[in-house]
């Protein structure tokens, strides 16, 4: 799966946090963080700091599914605002709306419920990583699709040489971590 070339696995050994991939690849892991109740704090610290400094005006966090709901409803929680989810295709009960993306091999689609937000709300985007930036950006296209207003995006670990942080624009992002 996708998460396992990019994102899951076992804790590392190494000083720099890369576990043996699949295919040759090296991946990142966020589950030590979410094991090590200090880390997490620390991480939803680090997003709270950024979001009352940076885009204190915010109305909703919303978050992508998977990894994105394990973080996010903590940020929310934090600021006093809302969560909303971006699911995967067919995951979402009443009316949604969604956005295709290209994926390495294939497409995905994103959702939302219909009413899930107001035209002109402000909203943050939070994901754990990113690499291609193709599952955030198909997420701000569905926000704008809602008329929503997207203020940024956020992830614990960007990835570079995958330049995803291109493919946003002109969404911005802000990484806790970036190899
Ligand atoms: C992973 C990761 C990001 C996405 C980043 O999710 O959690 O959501 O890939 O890749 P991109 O920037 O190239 O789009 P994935 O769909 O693999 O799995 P998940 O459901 O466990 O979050
Ligand atoms: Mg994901």
């Amino acid at each position: 799966s996708r998460s396992g070339r990019r994102s899951l696995g076992r804790p590392s050994t190494t000083s720099s946090g890369a576990c043996p991939g699949i295919a040759g690849r090296s991946y990142r892991d966020i589950c030590p963080i979410l094991k090590d109740p200090g880390a997490l704090t620390a991480v939803i610290d680090l997003f709270e700091e950024h979001v009352r400094q940076t885009h204190p005006q915010v109305e909703l966090i919303v978050g992508l599914d998977a990894r994105g709901f394990l973080f996010g409803p903590l940020l929310a929680q934090r600021l006093g605002v809302g969560f909303v989810l971006v699911r995967k295709k067919g995951k979402l009960p009443g009316p949604t709306v969604s956005v295709a993306y290209k994926l390495e091999y294939g497409e995905a689609e994103v959702e939302v419920q219909e009413d899930a937000v107001a035209p002109g709300e402000k909203v943050l985007l939070i994901d754990d990583l990113l690499a291609t930036g193709g599952t955030l950006c198909a997420a701000c296209e569905l926000m704008k699709k809602q008329n929503a207003e997207v203020m940024g995006c956020m992830v614990i670990i960007e990835l570079k040489e995958l330049n995803g942080v291109e493919k946003l624009k002109p969404n911005t992002l802000f990484s806790l971590v970036q190899y």
